[in-house]
Protein backbone atom coordinates (compact mmCIF):
# COMPACT_ATOMS: atom_id res chain seq x y z
CA UNK A 1 0.00 0.00 0.00
CA UNK A 2 1.56 3.19 -1.21
CA UNK A 3 1.25 6.90 0.48
CA UNK A 4 -0.87 7.97 -2.19
CA UNK A 5 -3.47 4.78 -1.64
CA UNK A 6 -3.73 5.02 2.25
CA UNK A 7 -4.33 9.08 1.31
CA UNK A 8 -7.28 8.08 -0.93
CA UNK A 9 -8.25 5.47 1.34
CA UNK A 10 -8.68 7.15 4.07
CA UNK A 11 -10.70 10.16 2.20
CA UNK A 12 -13.22 7.31 1.09
CA UNK A 13 -13.35 6.15 4.51
CA UNK A 14 -13.81 9.76 5.99
CA UNK A 15 -16.71 10.67 2.92
CA UNK A 16 -18.52 7.14 4.12
CA UNK A 17 -17.90 7.93 7.83
CA UNK A 18 -19.85 11.83 7.21
CA UNK A 19 -22.64 10.09 4.71
CA UNK A 20 -23.72 7.28 7.51
CA UNK A 21 -23.69 9.87 10.47
CA UNK A 22 -25.59 12.26 8.70
CA UNK A 23 -27.82 9.37 7.42
CA UNK A 24 -28.15 8.67 10.95
CA UNK A 25 -26.81 4.99 10.57
CA UNK A 26 -24.36 5.30 12.61
CA UNK A 27 -23.41 6.82 15.89
CA UNK A 28 -20.42 9.10 17.02
CA UNK A 29 -16.96 6.92 17.90
CA UNK A 30 -14.20 7.05 19.63
CA UNK A 31 -10.97 4.49 18.97
CA UNK A 32 -7.19 4.32 19.86
CA UNK A 33 -5.54 1.69 18.66
CA UNK A 34 -1.88 0.46 18.28
CA UNK A 35 -1.95 1.03 14.81
CA UNK A 36 -3.22 3.24 12.26
CA UNK A 37 -4.79 0.96 9.84
CA UNK A 38 -6.35 -0.82 12.92
CA UNK A 39 -8.16 2.15 13.87
CA UNK A 40 -9.75 2.48 10.24
CA UNK A 41 -10.55 -0.87 10.27
CA UNK A 42 -12.61 -0.44 13.16
CA UNK A 43 -14.26 2.64 12.04
CA UNK A 44 -14.96 0.78 8.23
CA UNK A 45 -16.74 -1.29 10.10
CA UNK A 46 -18.57 1.70 12.06
CA UNK A 47 -19.62 3.06 8.31
CA UNK A 48 -20.81 -0.02 7.16
CA UNK A 49 -23.14 -0.15 9.71
CA UNK A 50 -21.71 -2.30 12.56
CA UNK A 51 -21.79 -1.72 15.75
CA UNK A 52 -18.61 -1.29 18.42
CA UNK A 53 -18.68 -5.04 19.16
CA UNK A 54 -17.99 -5.44 15.84
CA UNK A 55 -15.78 -2.74 15.08
CA UNK A 56 -13.83 -4.66 17.80
CA UNK A 57 -13.93 -7.66 15.83
CA UNK A 58 -12.60 -5.76 12.99
CA UNK A 59 -9.35 -3.68 15.27
CA UNK A 60 -8.38 -6.85 16.76
CA UNK A 61 -8.30 -8.50 13.31
CA UNK A 62 -6.53 -5.94 12.03
CA UNK A 63 -4.06 -5.78 14.62
CA UNK A 64 -3.33 -9.75 14.00
CA UNK A 65 -2.16 -8.83 10.60
CA UNK A 66 -0.53 -5.81 11.24
CA UNK A 67 1.03 -5.47 14.44
CA UNK A 68 2.07 -9.36 14.50
CA UNK A 69 5.02 -8.62 17.39
CA UNK A 70 1.83 -8.05 19.56
CA UNK A 71 -1.07 -10.39 19.02
CA UNK A 72 -2.83 -12.31 16.28
CA UNK A 73 -4.98 -15.51 15.40
CA UNK A 74 -2.18 -17.55 17.44
CA UNK A 75 -2.38 -15.65 20.58
CA UNK A 76 -5.76 -15.07 22.55
CA UNK A 77 -7.03 -12.09 24.49
CA UNK A 78 -9.62 -10.16 26.38
CA UNK A 79 -12.60 -8.24 25.68
CA UNK A 80 -14.57 -5.96 28.49
CA UNK A 81 -17.86 -4.95 26.71
CA UNK A 82 -20.54 -2.75 27.51
CA UNK A 83 -23.76 -2.74 26.20
CA UNK A 84 -26.01 0.70 26.76
CA UNK A 85 -29.25 -0.99 25.79
CA UNK A 86 -29.40 -3.26 28.46
CA UNK A 87 -26.08 -2.40 30.76
CA UNK A 88 -25.10 -5.89 29.75
CA UNK A 89 -21.54 -5.70 31.05
CA UNK A 90 -19.00 -8.70 30.53
CA UNK A 91 -15.81 -10.26 29.90
CA UNK A 92 -15.01 -12.52 27.02
CA UNK A 93 -12.08 -14.64 28.52
CA UNK A 94 -10.33 -15.62 25.31
CA UNK A 95 -7.20 -16.41 27.47
CA UNK A 96 -4.76 -19.24 25.71
CA UNK A 97 -4.93 -23.05 27.35
CA UNK A 98 -2.10 -25.20 28.43
CA UNK A 99 -2.42 -27.97 26.18
CA UNK A 100 -3.99 -31.50 27.27
CA UNK A 101 -0.61 -33.67 27.35
CA UNK A 102 0.85 -30.30 29.14
CA UNK A 103 1.98 -31.30 32.32
CA UNK A 104 4.06 -29.46 35.62
CA UNK A 105 7.53 -30.24 34.82
CA UNK A 106 7.74 -29.88 31.33
CA UNK A 107 9.87 -27.49 31.22
CA UNK A 108 12.47 -28.95 33.70
CA UNK A 109 15.32 -30.82 33.41
CA UNK A 110 15.93 -33.89 34.61
CA UNK A 111 17.22 -32.26 38.04
CA UNK A 112 14.14 -30.06 38.39
CA UNK A 113 15.75 -26.99 37.04
CA UNK A 114 13.70 -25.04 34.56
CA UNK A 115 15.21 -25.05 30.72
CA UNK A 116 16.41 -21.71 29.63
CA UNK A 117 14.25 -20.47 26.84
CA UNK A 118 11.89 -23.76 26.54
CA UNK A 119 8.63 -22.13 27.52
CA UNK A 120 9.38 -19.06 25.40
CA UNK A 121 10.80 -20.30 21.64
CA UNK A 122 9.34 -22.62 19.46
CA UNK A 123 6.22 -24.99 19.30
CA UNK A 124 6.54 -26.18 22.82
CA UNK A 125 5.85 -22.84 23.99
CA UNK A 126 2.63 -22.26 22.27
CA UNK A 127 -0.10 -22.57 24.38
CA UNK A 128 -3.77 -23.32 22.69
CA UNK A 129 -5.05 -20.36 20.96
CA UNK A 130 -8.30 -18.29 22.33
CA UNK A 131 -8.54 -15.56 19.75
CA UNK A 132 -10.10 -16.98 16.84
CA UNK A 133 -12.63 -18.20 19.32
CA UNK A 134 -13.09 -14.95 20.85
CA UNK A 135 -13.69 -13.17 17.40
CA UNK A 136 -16.06 -15.88 15.99
CA UNK A 137 -18.44 -15.33 19.81
CA UNK A 138 -17.59 -11.30 19.97
CA UNK A 139 -19.52 -11.43 16.29
CA UNK A 140 -21.84 -13.90 16.90
CA UNK A 141 -23.21 -12.71 20.23
CA UNK A 142 -22.90 -9.06 20.23
CA UNK A 143 -21.93 -7.80 16.75
CA UNK A 144 -24.79 -6.80 14.29
CA UNK A 145 -22.84 -7.41 11.03
CA UNK A 146 -21.44 -10.77 9.81
CA UNK A 147 -18.22 -12.19 10.88
CA UNK A 148 -16.99 -12.15 7.31
CA UNK A 149 -18.04 -8.33 6.74
CA UNK A 150 -16.28 -7.57 10.32
CA UNK A 151 -12.79 -9.78 9.02
CA UNK A 152 -12.67 -7.61 5.41
CA UNK A 153 -10.72 -5.02 6.68
CA UNK A 154 -7.78 -7.66 8.12
CA UNK A 155 -8.07 -10.15 5.02
CA UNK A 156 -7.89 -7.10 2.58
CA UNK A 157 -4.49 -6.11 4.43
CA UNK A 158 -2.93 -9.38 4.65
CA UNK A 159 -3.66 -9.83 0.72
CA UNK A 160 -2.20 -6.62 -0.08
CA UNK A 161 0.46 -5.83 2.27
CA UNK A 162 1.26 -3.08 4.33
CA UNK A 163 4.15 -0.83 4.76
CA UNK A 164 6.01 -2.04 8.15
CA UNK A 165 6.66 0.62 10.65
CA UNK A 166 10.30 1.37 12.36
CA UNK A 167 9.22 0.23 14.85
CA UNK A 168 8.33 -3.16 13.77
CA UNK A 169 11.77 -3.53 12.30
CA UNK A 170 13.25 -2.67 15.77
CA UNK A 171 11.18 -5.33 17.34
CA UNK A 172 12.28 -8.11 14.73
CA UNK A 173 15.64 -7.04 15.09
CA UNK A 174 15.46 -8.03 18.35
CA UNK A 175 13.91 -11.48 17.46
CA UNK A 176 16.17 -12.14 14.16
CA UNK A 177 17.75 -14.75 15.81
CA UNK A 178 14.52 -17.17 17.15
CA UNK A 179 12.61 -16.23 13.84
CA UNK A 180 15.42 -17.01 11.40
CA UNK A 181 15.64 -20.89 13.09
CA UNK A 182 12.30 -21.95 11.18
CA UNK A 183 12.31 -21.77 7.43
CA UNK A 184 8.53 -20.75 6.86
CA UNK A 185 8.60 -18.41 9.82
CA UNK A 186 11.87 -16.50 8.69
CA UNK A 187 10.30 -16.47 5.08
CA UNK A 188 7.38 -14.34 5.91
CA UNK A 189 8.63 -11.94 8.45
CA UNK A 190 12.68 -11.62 7.39
CA UNK A 191 14.56 -11.03 3.63
CA UNK A 192 16.83 -14.03 3.46
CA UNK A 193 17.33 -14.02 7.47
CA UNK A 194 17.20 -10.33 8.43
CA UNK A 195 15.05 -7.35 9.12
CA UNK A 196 13.85 -6.35 6.01
CA UNK A 197 14.75 -2.52 4.74
CA UNK A 198 12.66 0.26 6.00
CA UNK A 199 8.94 1.03 4.01
CA UNK A 200 9.04 -2.83 3.13
CA UNK A 201 5.33 -4.17 2.52
CA UNK A 202 4.74 -7.15 4.24
CA UNK A 203 2.06 -9.43 2.50
CA UNK A 204 0.93 -12.78 4.68
CA UNK A 205 -1.01 -14.33 1.92
CA UNK A 206 -1.24 -17.71 4.21
CA UNK A 207 -2.69 -15.32 6.97
CA UNK A 208 -5.28 -14.52 4.40
CA UNK A 209 -6.23 -17.43 3.38
CA UNK A 210 -7.08 -18.76 7.27
CA UNK A 211 -8.67 -15.26 7.80
CA UNK A 212 -11.00 -16.21 4.99
CA UNK A 213 -11.54 -20.02 6.12
CA UNK A 214 -12.98 -18.24 9.81
CA UNK A 215 -14.73 -16.04 8.14
CA UNK A 216 -16.91 -18.59 5.67
CA UNK A 217 -16.32 -21.54 8.40
CA UNK A 218 -16.51 -19.62 11.86
CA UNK A 219 -14.82 -21.48 14.77
CA UNK A 220 -14.70 -24.64 12.51
CA UNK A 221 -12.54 -22.47 10.18
CA UNK A 222 -9.41 -22.45 12.85
CA UNK A 223 -10.08 -25.25 14.67
CA UNK A 224 -11.20 -27.86 12.74
CA UNK A 225 -10.72 -29.51 9.35
CA UNK A 226 -7.80 -27.66 6.71
CA UNK A 227 -6.50 -24.84 9.15
CA UNK A 228 -6.50 -27.32 12.09
CA UNK A 229 -4.77 -30.15 10.60
CA UNK A 230 -1.48 -27.52 9.44
CA UNK A 231 -1.53 -26.50 12.83
CA UNK A 232 -1.47 -29.47 14.68
CA UNK A 233 0.88 -31.31 12.18
CA UNK A 234 2.82 -27.96 11.70
CA UNK A 235 3.56 -27.75 16.00
CA UNK A 236 4.20 -31.86 16.58
CA UNK A 237 6.47 -31.84 13.72
CA UNK A 238 8.37 -29.02 15.21
CA UNK A 239 8.41 -30.92 18.97
CA UNK A 240 4.98 -29.14 20.39
CA UNK A 241 2.52 -31.53 21.79
CA UNK A 242 -0.58 -29.83 20.63
CA UNK A 243 -3.97 -32.14 19.31
CA UNK A 244 -7.04 -32.30 17.33
CA UNK A 245 -8.68 -32.87 20.83
CA UNK A 246 -7.04 -29.67 22.06
CA UNK A 247 -8.40 -27.49 19.35
CA UNK A 248 -11.82 -29.15 19.68
CA UNK A 249 -11.91 -28.71 23.81
CA UNK A 250 -11.22 -24.84 23.39
CA UNK A 251 -14.43 -22.39 24.63
CA UNK A 252 -13.86 -18.85 25.74
CA UNK A 253 -15.77 -17.95 28.86
CA UNK A 254 -17.64 -15.20 29.65
CA UNK A 255 -16.80 -13.88 32.76
CA UNK A 256 -18.28 -11.72 35.45
CA UNK A 257 -15.94 -8.13 35.52
CA UNK A 258 -14.05 -7.63 39.04
CA UNK A 259 -15.67 -4.11 40.45
CA UNK A 260 -14.23 -1.55 42.65
CA UNK A 261 -14.17 1.82 43.10
CA UNK A 262 -11.94 4.71 44.03
CA UNK A 263 -12.11 8.50 45.22
CA UNK A 264 -15.91 8.52 43.74
CA UNK A 265 -14.79 6.45 40.31
CA UNK A 266 -16.65 3.34 39.83
CA UNK A 267 -13.82 1.28 38.09
CA UNK A 268 -13.94 -2.10 36.15
CA UNK A 269 -11.61 -4.60 35.29
CA UNK A 270 -10.26 -8.03 34.18
CA UNK A 271 -11.20 -10.96 36.34
CA UNK A 272 -8.79 -13.99 36.63
CA UNK A 273 -7.90 -15.72 34.19
CA UNK A 274 -5.95 -12.26 34.44
CA UNK A 275 -4.29 -10.91 38.03
CA UNK A 276 -5.28 -7.42 36.22
CA UNK A 277 -8.51 -6.01 38.14
CA UNK A 278 -7.61 -7.39 41.55
CA UNK A 279 -4.48 -6.12 41.58
CA UNK A 280 -5.46 -2.97 40.05
CA UNK A 281 -8.17 -2.98 43.22
CA UNK A 282 -6.18 -4.15 46.15
CA UNK A 283 -4.21 -0.96 45.22
CA UNK A 284 -6.24 1.41 44.84
CA UNK A 285 -8.16 -0.14 48.15
CA UNK A 286 -4.75 0.55 49.82
CA UNK A 287 -3.78 3.98 48.49
CA UNK A 288 -7.78 4.92 49.34
CA UNK A 289 -6.16 5.40 52.66
CA UNK A 290 -4.27 8.21 51.55
CA UNK A 291 -4.87 11.58 50.42
CA UNK A 292 -2.39 11.53 47.15
CA UNK A 293 -3.50 15.17 46.36
CA UNK A 294 -2.27 16.70 49.17
CA UNK A 295 1.24 14.63 49.90
CA UNK A 296 4.56 15.62 49.13
CA UNK A 297 5.48 14.15 45.83
CA UNK A 298 8.11 11.75 46.57
CA UNK A 299 6.03 10.47 49.36
CA UNK A 300 2.87 9.73 47.15
CA UNK A 301 5.72 7.91 44.95
CA UNK A 302 6.88 6.38 47.72
CA UNK A 303 3.41 5.01 49.07
CA UNK A 304 2.44 3.96 45.51
CA UNK A 305 5.26 2.02 45.25
CA UNK A 306 4.64 0.02 48.62
CA UNK A 307 0.81 -0.29 47.32
CA UNK A 308 2.23 -2.27 44.01
CA UNK A 309 4.60 -3.92 46.09
CA UNK A 310 2.02 -5.64 48.51
CA UNK A 311 -0.74 -5.93 45.54
CA UNK A 312 1.88 -7.83 43.36
CA UNK A 313 3.45 -10.04 46.52
CA UNK A 314 -0.77 -11.15 46.38
CA UNK A 315 -1.00 -11.62 42.75
CA UNK A 316 2.01 -13.89 43.23
CA UNK A 317 1.06 -16.33 45.85
CA UNK A 318 -2.79 -16.38 45.29
CA UNK A 319 -3.90 -15.71 41.61
CA UNK A 320 -4.08 -18.37 38.74
CA UNK A 321 -6.88 -19.50 36.95
CA UNK A 322 -10.43 -19.46 38.55
CA UNK A 323 -11.34 -22.54 36.85
CA UNK A 324 -8.53 -24.93 38.72
CA UNK A 325 -8.20 -23.00 41.64
CA UNK A 326 -10.00 -21.48 44.70
CA UNK A 327 -9.20 -17.77 44.78
CA UNK A 328 -9.76 -15.29 47.71
CA UNK A 329 -11.21 -12.56 45.85
CA UNK A 330 -13.43 -10.84 48.19
CA UNK A 331 -10.96 -11.16 51.39
CA UNK A 332 -7.82 -9.26 48.70
CA UNK A 333 -10.66 -6.66 47.61
CA UNK A 334 -12.04 -6.54 50.85
CA UNK A 335 -11.32 -2.80 52.22
CA UNK A 336 -10.29 -3.99 55.97
CA UNK A 337 -8.37 -5.98 54.61
CA UNK A 338 -6.60 -3.43 52.38
CA UNK A 339 -6.55 -0.99 55.69
CA UNK A 340 -4.72 -3.74 57.27
CA UNK A 341 -1.81 -3.83 54.52
CA UNK A 342 -1.99 -0.09 54.42
CA UNK A 343 -0.98 0.13 58.43
CA UNK A 344 2.18 -2.30 57.51
CA UNK A 345 3.05 1.49 55.31
CA UNK A 346 5.55 3.71 56.95
CA UNK A 347 5.84 7.15 55.39
CA UNK A 348 9.84 6.93 56.08
CA UNK A 349 10.95 3.29 55.38
CA UNK A 350 10.46 1.02 52.23
CA UNK A 351 9.90 -2.61 53.04
CA UNK A 352 12.18 -4.78 51.35
CA UNK A 353 10.29 -7.09 49.41
CA UNK A 354 12.05 -10.48 51.64
CA UNK A 355 10.45 -9.29 54.49
CA UNK A 356 7.10 -10.70 52.19
CA UNK A 357 9.14 -13.49 51.11
CA UNK A 358 12.19 -14.43 49.83
CA UNK A 359 13.90 -12.51 47.79
CA UNK A 360 14.97 -13.12 43.48
CA UNK A 361 17.14 -11.86 40.96
CA UNK A 362 16.17 -9.69 38.20
CA UNK A 363 15.18 -10.40 34.88
CA UNK A 364 14.28 -8.60 31.27
CA UNK A 365 10.81 -7.33 30.88
CA UNK A 366 9.10 -7.67 27.70
CA UNK A 367 6.64 -5.10 26.26
CA UNK A 368 4.76 -6.79 23.76
CA UNK A 369 0.88 -7.23 23.76
CA UNK A 370 -1.69 -4.74 22.23
CA UNK A 371 -4.89 -3.15 23.61
CA UNK A 372 -7.56 -0.74 21.89
CA UNK A 373 -10.21 0.81 23.55
CA UNK A 374 -13.25 2.05 21.43
CA UNK A 375 -16.50 4.18 22.85
CA UNK A 376 -19.53 5.15 21.25
CA UNK A 377 -21.29 8.39 21.99
CA UNK A 378 -24.52 5.99 23.29
CA UNK A 379 -21.64 4.87 25.83
CA UNK A 380 -21.53 1.32 24.22
CA UNK A 381 -17.56 0.08 24.89
CA UNK A 382 -15.15 -2.43 24.66
CA UNK A 383 -11.94 -1.95 26.09
CA UNK A 384 -9.71 -5.28 24.83
CA UNK A 385 -5.77 -6.38 25.24
CA UNK A 386 -4.49 -9.18 23.18
CA UNK A 387 -1.42 -10.80 23.04
CA UNK A 388 1.16 -13.78 22.22
CA UNK A 389 3.24 -12.67 24.92
CA UNK A 390 6.71 -11.57 24.10
CA UNK A 391 7.48 -9.56 20.74
CA UNK A 392 6.32 -12.05 17.99
CA UNK A 393 5.51 -15.14 20.35
CA UNK A 394 7.13 -18.61 19.94
CA UNK A 395 8.94 -17.03 16.90
CA UNK A 396 7.09 -20.11 14.66
CA UNK A 397 4.14 -20.26 12.41
CA UNK A 398 3.10 -23.93 11.15
CA UNK A 399 3.48 -24.29 7.68
CA UNK A 400 1.03 -22.85 5.67
CA UNK A 401 -1.13 -21.35 7.71
CA UNK A 402 0.82 -17.84 8.48
CA UNK A 403 -0.46 -18.54 12.24
CA UNK A 404 1.99 -16.77 14.28
CA UNK A 405 1.79 -19.12 17.75
CA UNK A 406 2.09 -17.58 21.32
CA UNK A 407 5.26 -18.30 23.82
CA UNK A 408 2.19 -17.79 26.74
CA UNK A 409 3.28 -21.00 28.04
CA UNK A 410 6.13 -18.69 30.07
CA UNK A 411 3.39 -17.14 31.84
CA UNK A 412 2.99 -19.79 33.73
CA UNK A 413 5.34 -20.66 37.28
CA UNK A 414 7.08 -23.46 35.35
CA UNK A 415 8.71 -23.63 39.29
CA UNK A 416 7.36 -22.52 42.14
CA UNK A 417 9.64 -19.16 42.92
CA UNK A 418 11.46 -18.98 39.65
CA UNK A 419 10.64 -16.10 37.53
CA UNK A 420 8.88 -15.81 33.88
CA UNK A 421 10.08 -13.61 31.13
CA UNK A 422 8.88 -10.18 33.37
CA UNK A 423 10.51 -10.91 36.36
CA UNK A 424 7.35 -12.46 37.95
CA UNK A 425 7.26 -15.37 40.45
CA UNK A 426 4.82 -17.36 41.04
CA UNK A 427 3.17 -20.15 43.23
CA UNK A 428 1.24 -24.05 42.89
CA UNK A 429 -1.67 -21.28 41.91
CA UNK A 430 -0.10 -20.29 38.58
CA UNK A 431 1.16 -24.10 37.82
CA UNK A 432 0.91 -25.22 34.53
CA UNK A 433 -1.76 -28.29 34.20
CA UNK A 434 -3.62 -29.42 31.07
CA UNK A 435 -6.38 -26.99 30.26
CA UNK A 436 -5.30 -24.30 32.51
CA UNK A 437 -5.36 -20.73 31.88
CA UNK A 438 -1.93 -19.45 32.42
CA UNK A 439 -1.86 -16.07 34.63
CA UNK A 440 -1.99 -12.81 32.75
CA UNK A 441 -1.50 -9.04 33.99
CA UNK A 442 -3.60 -8.05 30.89
CA UNK A 443 -5.68 -5.07 32.40
CA UNK A 444 -8.27 -3.67 30.14
CA UNK A 445 -10.39 -1.21 31.92
CA UNK A 446 -13.41 0.85 32.40
CA UNK A 447 -13.47 3.97 34.73
CA UNK A 448 -16.92 5.56 35.29
CA UNK A 449 -17.82 8.88 37.58
CA UNK A 450 -20.99 10.93 36.84
CA UNK A 451 -19.55 13.21 34.64
CA UNK A 452 -17.40 11.07 32.34
CA UNK A 453 -16.36 7.44 31.42
CA UNK A 454 -13.21 6.34 30.37
CA UNK A 455 -11.78 2.75 28.60
CA UNK A 456 -8.24 2.58 28.65
CA UNK A 457 -5.28 -0.29 28.11
CA UNK A 458 -1.84 -0.71 27.58
CA UNK A 459 0.63 -3.56 26.85
CA UNK A 460 3.70 -4.18 28.95
CA UNK A 461 3.81 -7.60 30.24
CA UNK A 462 3.77 -7.32 34.30
CA UNK A 463 3.68 -3.30 34.01
CA UNK A 464 0.54 -3.04 32.32
CA UNK A 465 -1.26 -2.92 35.62
CA UNK A 466 1.13 -0.14 37.22
CA UNK A 467 0.55 1.13 33.68
CA UNK A 468 -2.98 1.41 34.41
CA UNK A 469 -2.80 2.21 38.16
CA UNK A 470 -1.34 5.80 37.24
CA UNK A 471 -3.74 6.13 34.59
CA UNK A 472 -6.81 6.40 36.76
CA UNK A 473 -4.74 8.48 39.61
CA UNK A 474 -4.52 10.66 36.28
CA UNK A 475 -8.00 10.38 35.78
CA UNK A 476 -8.27 10.93 39.36
CA UNK A 477 -6.59 14.42 39.01
CA UNK A 478 -9.20 15.38 36.31
CA UNK A 479 -7.22 15.30 33.34
CA UNK A 480 -7.77 13.78 30.00
CA UNK A 481 -6.33 10.88 27.74
CA UNK A 482 -3.75 12.83 26.60
CA UNK A 483 -2.05 13.07 29.86
CA UNK A 484 -2.95 9.23 30.90
CA UNK A 485 -0.97 8.22 28.06
CA UNK A 486 1.88 10.65 28.77
CA UNK A 487 2.96 10.71 31.78
CA UNK A 488 6.23 9.05 32.40
CA UNK A 489 5.89 6.12 34.46
CA UNK A 490 7.23 3.80 37.29
CA UNK A 491 6.92 0.36 38.54
CA UNK A 492 7.26 -2.20 41.40
CA UNK A 493 6.33 -4.94 41.21
CA UNK A 494 7.17 -7.07 44.68
CA UNK A 495 9.61 -9.00 43.12
CA UNK A 496 12.51 -7.76 42.05
CA UNK A 497 12.37 -5.67 44.92
CA UNK A 498 13.50 -2.59 42.65
CA UNK A 499 11.29 0.74 41.34
CA UNK A 500 11.88 0.65 37.70
CA UNK A 501 11.29 4.13 35.94
CA UNK A 502 11.18 6.37 32.76
CA UNK A 503 13.86 8.63 32.41
CA UNK A 504 11.46 11.35 32.92
CA UNK A 505 9.18 9.53 35.94
CA UNK A 506 12.01 10.78 38.62
CA UNK A 507 14.07 13.72 39.06
CA UNK A 508 17.61 13.61 40.44
CA UNK A 509 16.59 14.62 43.75
CA UNK A 510 13.53 12.12 43.91
CA UNK A 511 15.77 9.05 43.18
CA UNK A 512 18.27 10.50 46.00
CA UNK A 513 15.32 11.02 48.40
CA UNK A 514 13.73 7.50 47.13
CA UNK A 515 17.11 6.09 47.92
CA UNK A 516 16.97 7.13 50.84
CA UNK A 517 14.28 5.72 51.97
CA UNK A 518 15.09 2.71 51.27
CA UNK A 519 14.65 2.03 47.27
CA UNK A 520 16.54 0.52 44.71
CA UNK A 521 15.80 2.31 41.60
CA UNK A 522 16.96 1.24 37.89
CA UNK A 523 16.05 3.19 35.19
CA UNK A 524 14.23 1.46 32.20
CA UNK A 525 16.25 1.08 28.92
CA UNK A 526 13.69 3.07 27.04
CA UNK A 527 10.21 4.20 27.99
CA UNK A 528 7.39 1.45 27.76
CA UNK A 529 3.56 0.58 27.13
CA UNK A 530 1.77 1.57 24.43
CA UNK A 531 -1.92 2.85 26.31
CA UNK A 532 -4.75 3.56 24.00
CA UNK A 533 -7.55 5.32 25.63
CA UNK A 534 -11.21 7.30 25.03
CA UNK A 535 -13.44 8.96 26.67
CA UNK A 536 -17.14 10.15 26.59
CA UNK A 537 -17.95 13.18 28.63
CA UNK A 538 -22.01 11.77 29.87
CA UNK A 539 -22.95 15.45 30.17
CA UNK A 540 -21.69 17.11 27.08
CA UNK A 541 -21.54 13.75 24.76
CA UNK A 542 -17.83 14.82 23.69
CA UNK A 543 -15.69 11.66 22.82
CA UNK A 544 -11.44 12.11 23.03
CA UNK A 545 -9.10 9.52 22.21
CA UNK A 546 -5.67 9.32 22.48
CA UNK A 547 -3.18 7.35 21.74
CA UNK A 548 0.58 6.47 23.91
CA UNK A 549 2.91 8.75 22.21
CA UNK A 550 5.27 5.70 23.18
CA UNK A 551 4.05 3.88 20.14
CA UNK A 552 2.60 4.41 16.46
CA UNK A 553 -0.69 4.36 17.11
CA UNK A 554 -4.17 5.82 16.12
CA UNK A 555 -6.87 7.68 18.27
CA UNK A 556 -9.46 8.84 16.17
CA UNK A 557 -13.23 10.28 16.42
CA UNK A 558 -15.88 10.36 14.05
CA UNK A 559 -15.50 13.87 12.21
N1 LIG B 1 1.52 -12.33 28.30
C1 LIG B 1 1.49 -11.22 29.17
C2 LIG B 1 0.32 -11.24 30.07
O1 LIG B 1 -0.70 -11.82 29.73
O2 LIG B 1 0.37 -10.68 31.13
Amino acid sequence: MTKLTRYIAFINLFALLWTAQVNGDSPRVAVASAHPLATEAGFEIIAKGGNVFDAAVAVSAALAVVEPAGSGLGGGGYWLLHRAKDHVETFIDGREKAPLAAHKAMFLDKSGKVIPNLSLNGALAAAIPGLPAGLVHLSEKYGQLTLAESLAPAIRYATNGFTITERHRRMLGSNVEVLKKDRYTSAIFLSHGSVPKSFSILKQPDLANTLKQLAESGRDGFYDGEVADKLVNGVRKAGGIWSQEDLDAYQVVERKPIKGSYQGITITSAPPSSSGGIVLLETLNILSGFDLQKIDEIIRKHLITEAMRRAYHDRALYLGDADFIDIPTQQLLSLDYAAGLRSTIRHDKALPSNYLSGDMPEQNQGTQTTHFSIIDEDDNRVAATLSINTAFGAGFAPEATGVLLNNEMDDFASLEGAMNVYGLVGAAANSIAPGKRMLSSMTPTFLETPERIAVLGTPGGSRIISMVLLGILDFAKGNNPDSWVSIPRFHHQFMPDVIEYEKAALSQDEITKLSTLGHQLKETKRNYGDMQAVQLNKLTKKLTASSDPRGVGKAWVSP
